[in-house]
């Protein structure tokens, strides 16, 4: 695949992988992206996970034919990306690598190796000449680690983005694109939100044509649309004025007051009301939607004087990607000594901006005509 007439694709689409990271269902897979650029001086941007070492090694050699990589361009030692790296080293043994002091420092810990007789060391605002193409490099600092560098092609106007902008499952560029980029973003990187605003902030000086992730499809068109994405998750502004529900229920009596307050929305006019059983809803996608969301409904039993473990997972999930701006309401259930909203209060405590919206519901095992009349006025609350 070409980017350009001088860039092209050599990356790979991991089709077996059961959680990314060890915890996100990729029911599409994941594609590990790299690219080469061919000019005088040929560079190639990142490798891919140990699994696709060969792969990934064959795709480059058809790409550069008879002609030898002048500079491998690790971008990011997270292993999906920096898994292949001395297999090609062997391979070529006079190829550069180009990367962060910090990117060396990892190789040596991930791989023992010491590249002092062939690295070069890049940071922020470097160049590189390929010939034709000039590389500008910028440090990227926990988007998503902090070695990370980002790289311009001014020639061409190619941001090469490392981890940002990408997504997971296939490289489809139309509806799965903001839900799946969400959720790679929200719960990869989404603690970051800071160091994400003064990396687009950098960025924002540049005439970008297209960006190259590595993860995901190429963005070619409507750059716009995906920076302003960006921008949101980045400062934790909701996308939209959709109410999230989230619940967990044991005999369903939880659930059937959720159920009652999303139809009472409904009603009143909310056409955007999402609602998530916690146990069996998929985490990673409840959490990003709750970022997504202006409202959180929070519902949940009293367990061992605590809360339901999945509503636990969920709001730590939130809190350590510093969940804030939002309106958040509470539903708690206990049959004899309910203490749920006031242990998801607790959880909540640190996080910024939060508008707590009354009435707080109380129900003792299920719900009572009281409930009902509580809820509309919830309903009521949540829509003014
Ligand atoms: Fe795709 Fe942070 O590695």
């Amino acid at each position: 695949m070409e980017i350009t007439n001088n860039i092209k694709y050599v990356g790979v689409h991991d089709k077996k992988i059961d959680l990314f990271e060890g915890q996100y269902s990729v029911p599409l897979g994941i594609y590990y992206n790299s690219y080469i650029i061919e000019d005088e001086k040929n560079a190639i941007f990142d490798t891919v996970d140990v699994n696709f070492t060969d792969q990934w090694l064959a795709n480059v050699k058809e790409a550069l034919g008879s002609k030898a990589p002048t500079y491998l361009i690790i971008q990011h030692m997270e292993p999906d990306h920096s898994a292949s790296i001395v297999k090609f080293t062997e391979i070529y043994p006079h190829a550069k690598i180009v990367s962060s002091a910090k990117a060396f420092a990892m190789m040596k810990g991930f791989f023992g190796t010491d590249f002092s007789d062939r690295q070069i060391v890049v940071g922020e605002g470097d160049s590189l000449s390929l010939g034709e193409h000039n590389l500008k490099f910028f440090t990227a600092p926990m988007v998503h680690w902090p070695e990370v560098i980002v790289t311009y092609e001014e020639k061409s106007k190619v941001l090469f983005s490392a981890d940002a902008f990408g997504k997971f499952g296939n490289r489809d560029l139309l509806d799965s694109w903001v839900d799946e980029a969400r959720r790679y973003y929200i719960g990869i990187v989404g603690k970051y939100g800071v160091q994400t605003l003064a990396l687009l902030n950098k960025l924002s000086n540049l005439n970008v044509s297209q960006i190259c992730p590595l993860h995901g499809p190429v963005l070619s068109k409507d750059l716009g649309f995906y920076l302003d994405l960006y921008k949101k998750w980045a400062s934790y502004t909701p996308e939209d004025d959709s109410i999230l529900i989230a619940y967990t229920s044991i005999y369903g009596n939880t659930k059937k007051a959720v159920m009652y307050l999303a139809e009472k929305l409904r009603e009143k006019g909310t056409k955007d009301v999402t609602v998530f059983d916690l146990a069996r809803h998929d985490m990673s996608e409840a959490i990003a939607n709750a970022f997504k969301s202006e409202s959180l409904v929070l519902a949940t039993t009293t367990y061992n004087a605590d809360i339901f473990p999945p509503m636990h997972q969920f709001l730590k999930g939130l809190t350590e990607r510093n969940f804030q701006g939002r309106k958040v309401a509470f539903i708690q259930n206990g049959s004899w000594a309910p203490t749920a909203t006031k242990v998801m209060k607790a959880i909540l405590e640190g996080s910024k901006n939060l508008d707590f919206i009354e009435p707080e519901i109380k129900i003792m095992s299920s719900m009572t005509e009281e409930n009902k009349a509580e809820l509309n006025a919830l309903a009521e609350a949540l829509l003014k």
